[in-house]
């Protein structure tokens, strides 16, 4: 039997786990919130329509009740607070910091080998904060940013082409943030040819902004942060570990080397399978993007000092 908790019954929670138990990624999916009965109701709710969608997942929400996600293999944080308008999701540290860290402690007394996707953010922050304050192996704990944010990049360029997102391909790595993620415009093909074969570099440059701020639009539209992709990302990476798929996609990850950088967590390709972080890829970056990356780096190495000032880590 497979079991996926979820963390946070908010919108974010909520979808991961709609989308998780429509596409039947597990037998059993557990919501936990620590808001009264709004697990339980969401989770009835989602029950209602399995006879209509026609789903056999078991969908069970409980009210901070940590027994009940015992030996999950894979368990979602989407636990603290979202960003507002004009908010960066930096901001969000002091306060999501903590939490997060109690919602992995009691997951883990319960489900001592679950792989632990990240959700919260400041995401890579968190990734790293799961990962070192509860010394877990590197290839256990995932941030998701990289996926939403390369669905997002796929939005865009199939907007500026005219074509359907499942024609597109293309990738974000970087820090999950307006100024640290970095589309890969060079790698983006249409069918299998470059994008730029089709697009201009001032058009590619637009979808590349677009991309980057592409939460905080979304936050300004409807004054909280995103829930369909970013619950949809979620289950996505699930779903790659949960049926051991071994897709590439690109997510938070420890570093140790690789790409020239140590002791963070940011978004670079990895395949994903059973044992969570089954390899990291490593790409032939040009100067511009290895600029770019170090610059992303940096600012994702202020959030984890930050981390050690409060001694979280
Ligand atoms: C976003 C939030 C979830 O990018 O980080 O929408």
């Amino acid at each position: 039997m497979s079991k996926v908790t979820v963390v946070g019954a908010g919108n974010v929670g909520a979808t991961c786990a709609n989308v998780l138990a429509f596409n039947e990624v597990a037998d059993e999916v557990v919501m936990l919130d620590i808001k009264e009965g709004i697990s339980e109701g969401k989770a009835m709710d989602m029950m209602q329509t399995a006879q209509l969608l026609v789903f056999d997942t078991r969908l069970v929400g409980c009210t901070n009740d940590y027994a009940k996600t015992a030996n999950s293999d894979v368990c979602v944080i989407t636990s603290g607070i979202p960003r507002k308008p004009g908010m960066t999701r930096e901001e969000l540290l002091g306060v999501n910091a903590g939490i997060v860290k109690g919602v992995a402690e009691n997951l883990l007394k319960y489900s001592p080998n679950a792989i632990i996707v990240c959700i919260s953010n400041p995401m890579d922050t968190m990734t790293y904060l799961a990962l070192k304050a509860l010394k877990l192996p590197k290839n256990r704990v995932i941030g998701m940013g990289g996926a939403l944010d390369s669905s997002r990049f796929k939005y865009f360029l199939s907007q500026a082409l005219g074509c359907n997102a499942n024609e597109v391909e293309g990738f974000v790595i970087g820090g999950h943030g307006d100024t640290t993620m970095i589309p890969m415009a060079r790698f983006a093909t249409y069918k299998g040819m470059p994008v730029t074969n089709f697009l201009s570099a001032e058009k590619l440059d637009e979808v590349v902004k677009s991309t980057m701020v592409g939460g905080a639009t979304l936050t300004g539209l409807l004054g909280t942060s995103a829930w369909y992709a970013p619950g949809a990302a979620g289950a996505f990476v699930v779903e790659s570990i949960i049926h051991d798929q071994k897709k590439m996609i690109p997510c938070s990850v420890l570093l140790e080397g690789e790409y020239g950088e140590k002791d963070l967590c940011i978004g670079v390709p990895v395949i994903l399978g059973k044992n969570g972080i089954e390899k990291i890829v490593e790409l032939d970056l040009n100067a511009d993007e290895k600029a770019k990356f170090k610059a992303s780096a940096e600012s994702v190495r202020g959030n984890v000092n930050a981390l050690k000032d409060l001694k979280l880590v």
